[in-house]
């Protein structure tokens, strides 16, 4: 575990926006990722959390090489992507997959799941014999703890749950090392969503994945991650261990996003504080200067906040945040419209 499995080193993916009859005419850039550096170490689950639009789908399919990244690199297992061509990015590209939000429409309707998975076994050169393939397909199903017959069956014959397990049976086709699970929950029902994320753990541990583990919501990768990074208009604000975020949040917004968590205890979640974010997320075309949160964060200072753009420094051992105020509001100096909350969930 010496080296990092992927490495996100400065990037930025800025889309052009363009104008005109022809759309001939670039007239600015939505700025989704812009300024990303991270690592995800073999065997642990990275969750990225941040409000729509944050740009945390971009950065995965940055990483899976889905789309180009404007600038910097991202190195996979100690190879820079954009240096691979042809048959060797083919082959590096399969040993990452990617399991989406929306489990129907992200399967085709006119295939049978063996056909999905059969597509898969070959698209990556895995199948085998007659028997090999019979064999291989039978282990993906009982893996997501589907029955064989469902093999003969169709997408739309399926719950959304089911749907989300033969995405995942497809991914693990081809035995990746990382999968990115782009909000593999947030569409499914509430009551399924443990038993999904359960089974995501599981499979971790039986295959050795390495996981980039999507979600809006801070509750759902609490339970699975091992670090979590906190995203905000395309950069990465916080990042540190999952307990340490929870215990400890040193960001605003990551403070205002725990604060959103929903507490099971009827009594505690009556008392605790709330802070309630005003106004929409500024458009990624033309983020705030200085800290892109000020406009929003109720500890906004007038000094450095609108014109600094604040750097992540660490705060505690492997604790990173991007806030010039992070210790003195830790330690209650600084006073915010609403005060801070220690998350009560947290004994
Ligand atoms: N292909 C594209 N062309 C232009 N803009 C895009 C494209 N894809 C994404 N964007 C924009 O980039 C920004 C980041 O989008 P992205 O989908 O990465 O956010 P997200 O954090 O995944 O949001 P959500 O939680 O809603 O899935 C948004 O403003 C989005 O509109
Ligand atoms: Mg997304």
């Amino acid at each position: 575990m010496n080296e990092p499995l992927v490495s996100v080193e400065g990037v930025e993916v800025h889309f052009p926006i363009k104008r005109g009859a022809v759309l001939d005419r670039t007239v600015g850039h939505v700025r989704a990722v812009d300024g990303v550096s991270l690592e995800i170490w073999p065997g642990e689950t990275y969750g990225l959390v941040g409000e729509s639009g944050c740009g945390k789908t971009t950065l995965g399919k940055a990483i899976l090489r889905m789309i180009k990244t404007t600038r910097g690199r991202i190195v996979f297992d100690g190879i820079d992507l954009s240096t691979l061509r042809g048959e060797d990015l083919r082959r590096t590209r399969s040993r990452m997959q990617m399991i989406f939000q929306d489990p129907l429409s992200s399967l085709d309707p006119r295939q049978s799941v063996e056909s999905i998975l059969l597509e898969a076994l070959r698209a990556h050169q895995r199948a085998r014999g007659r028997a090999w393939t019979r064999e291989r397909l039978r282990e993906l199903l009982s893996a997501v703890g589907l029955p064989a017959m469902s093999l003969r069956k169709y997408p739309h014959e399926f719950s959304g749950g089911q749907c989300q397990r033969i995405g995942i049976a497809r991914a693990l086709a081809v035995q990746p090392d990382l999968i990115v699970a782009d909000e593999p929950v947030s569409a499914l029902d509430v009551s399924i969503r443990a038993q999904m994320v359960n089974l995501l753990a599981e499979l971790q541990q039986e295959f050795g994945l390495t996981y980039l583990f999507i979600a809006h919501d801070l509750a759902v990768v609490r339970h699975i991650a091992d670090r979590v990074g906190v995203m905000y208009l395309g950069q990465l604000v916080e990042e540190t261990r999952a307990d340490q975020l929870y215990a400890t949040p040193g960001h605003p917004y990551t403070r205002a996003l725990l604060s959103a968590v929903p507490v099971p205890d009827p009594v505690v979640e009556d008392r605790r504080e709330r802070i309630l974010l005003t106004g929409d997320v500024p458009s990624p075309v033309a983020p705030p200067p200085g800290c892109r949160f000020h406009t929003r964060c109720p500890w906004r200072q007038a000094d450095g906040c609108g014109s600094v753009q604040p750097i992540l420094h660490a705060t505690a051992d492997g604790h990173w945040v991007a806030c010039h105020y992070a210790e003195q509001i830790k330690a209650g100096r600084i006073r915010g419209r609403a005060a801070p909350p220690a998350h009560p969930n947290i004994a």
